[in-house]
């Protein structure tokens, strides 16, 4: 069966991966809350993605700047004049359309309010002239409204780590090409979200500034796109569901001079799941103009003075955990029995391995326990004795967790248990002992 978006909704709150936010008062739009499994994999995502930008290579340094910043950062990024999308209104019913959408022919004009006389067939909205609405959010800073207390949640993680460049390279001793890497929340008043965590006005963004001499640009984009493409199939994402596609001039940001998607085959069709840009010095160049600060890299060697250009992975850690679950998600029958599984990579499951004793008697209880003191100094380890074995495997299936250790009543003879693999089904029997270190090598593997 295909996987479609109500599945992965369902599941993510059945399993407690992802819930509506406010629900207890009706939800609030396009808001959600992590669960437990959810949080842990999510920081599986943005552990691995920290991993390859910084523990993988030694050119990458590591910021957590400010969501709030001087309004001024966002005149200079071009955010505050240009962050825009056209908006047409329905006079009689009110609903708000992207007028992008409208020429793209994609958004559904039948007016609800206004009264039809052929059933299913209303009327047409009655649309307004399109409009610019500015997609940052604001805010005030400190007890006094007023024009100079405005302030804007960051629409993008990117602005802080242009605004810390001289910062950075003041005490890293890095010269081009070096990157900053950053994780964080960003907001933006989208007008059309939905489809689950992929588009929200909340969200966590995963963004590299890669700053070059100006002449490598083309080469180090070509670079960090193959890579950004091999992050995601290197943890399990199908090649074949995944791919760049280079934007057409017209579709270019104001400070691009290149841009590539990497898309996903969400179940809504192919769909960005990062972009990586070539920003060129536009960046720099504007904070350093609207500064007053000189934002450009000497060289001591060859005395040459210049301001770098800038490669730009930026992913979404929601939009990048859903392909994941997206991705990982399978149905299939086993011995007559249905069983919904996912398949995701070990580094990024929430639980590596389940602890289950078969019985919750004869002693079996507190080996498994043992056996879960052993492990979890290694790894995410999960005990469960409630219910029968094969209803604690389903839901261990069901949230992903790679190795199930069982322990029967051999193992109270022998110390010995069976490791359970989630896709292969096959079981290996093996002494407590060497369990740590088994688990521990196919982790890494
Ligand atoms: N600094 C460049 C930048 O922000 P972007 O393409 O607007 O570029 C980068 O955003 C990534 O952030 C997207 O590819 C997507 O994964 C994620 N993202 C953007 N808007 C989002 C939203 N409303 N909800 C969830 N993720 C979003």
């Amino acid at each position: 069966d295909a996987v479609t978006m109500e599945k992965i909704v369902a599941l993510a709150k059945r399993r407690g991966f992802v819930f509506p936010s406010s629900e207890i008062y009706g939800g609030l739009g396009s808001t959600y809350d992590y669960g437990h499994y959810g949080v842990l994999l999510k920081n599986n995502v943005k552990d691995a993605w920290w991993k390859s930008m910084l523990q993988e290579r030694d050119d990458i340094v590591a910021l957590d700047s400010a969501i709030l910043q001087h309004p001024k950062v966002w005149e200079a990024s071009g955010h505050l004049a240009g962050f825009t999308d056209p908006l047409v209104d329905c006079r009689t019913c009110k609903t708000r359309f992207r007028a992008d959408h409208l020429a793209e022919g994609k958004a559904d004009l039948v007016c609800p309010k206004k009264p039809s006389k052929l059933a299913g067939q209303g009327p047409e909205c009655d649309l307004t002239e399109a409009r610019e609405f500015n997609l940052m959010f604001e805010t005030t800073v400190g007890p006094v409204k007023d024009s100079g207390s405005v302030a804007y949640l960051r629409p993008e993680t990117a602005q802080g780590i242009f605004i810390n460049f001289k910062n950075v390279l003041q005490f890293s001793r890095k010269k081009p090409p070096f990157g900053i890497a950053q994780v964080g929340k960003s907001f933006r008043n989208e007008i059309t979200p939905g489809n689950f965590i992929f588009r929200t006005r909340e969200f966590e963004q995963m963004e590299m500034e890669f700053f070059v001499p100006p002449a490598d640009a083309p080469q180090w984009y070509e670079y960090w796109k193959q890579a950004r493409f091999d992050w995601y199939t290197g943890l399990g994402i199908r090649p074949d569901h995944l791919m760049l596609r280079e934007h057409e001039s017209d579709e270019l940001s104001h400070y691009s001079s290149g841009t590539a998607d990497v898309e996903y085959l969400f179940p809504i069709g192919w769909s960005e799941l990062e972009g990586i840009a070539n920003r060129g010095n536009f960046d720099l160049s504007a904070h350093a103009e609207h500064s007053g600060e000189k934002l450009e890299y000497f060289d001591q060697g060859s005395g040459e003075r210049y301001v770098p250009h800038v490669i730009e992975p930026a992913a979404g850690a929601d939009r990048a955990t859903l392909a994941f679950l997206v991705d990982a998600y399978d149905e299939e029958e086993i011995e007559g029995e249905q069983r919904t599984v996912l398949r995701l990579h070990p580094r990024l499951a929430p639980v590596k391995v389940a602890v289950l004793p078969l019985v919750k008697k004869d002693g079996q209880p507190e080996v498994a326990k043992e056996i879960v003191g052993m492990l979890r100094g290694r790894m995410q380890v999960e005990y469960d004795e409630g219910g029968s074995i094969g209803k604690r495997y389903r839901r261990q299936d069901e949230i992903g967790t790679p190795w199930g250790v069982t322990v029967d009543h051999q193992t109270l003879e022998d110390r010995t248990v069976t490791v359970r693999d989630r896709d292969s089904l096959a079981q290996e029997r093996v002494a407590i002992d060497d369990l740590p270190a088994l688990l521990s090598e196919k982790l890494a593997a």
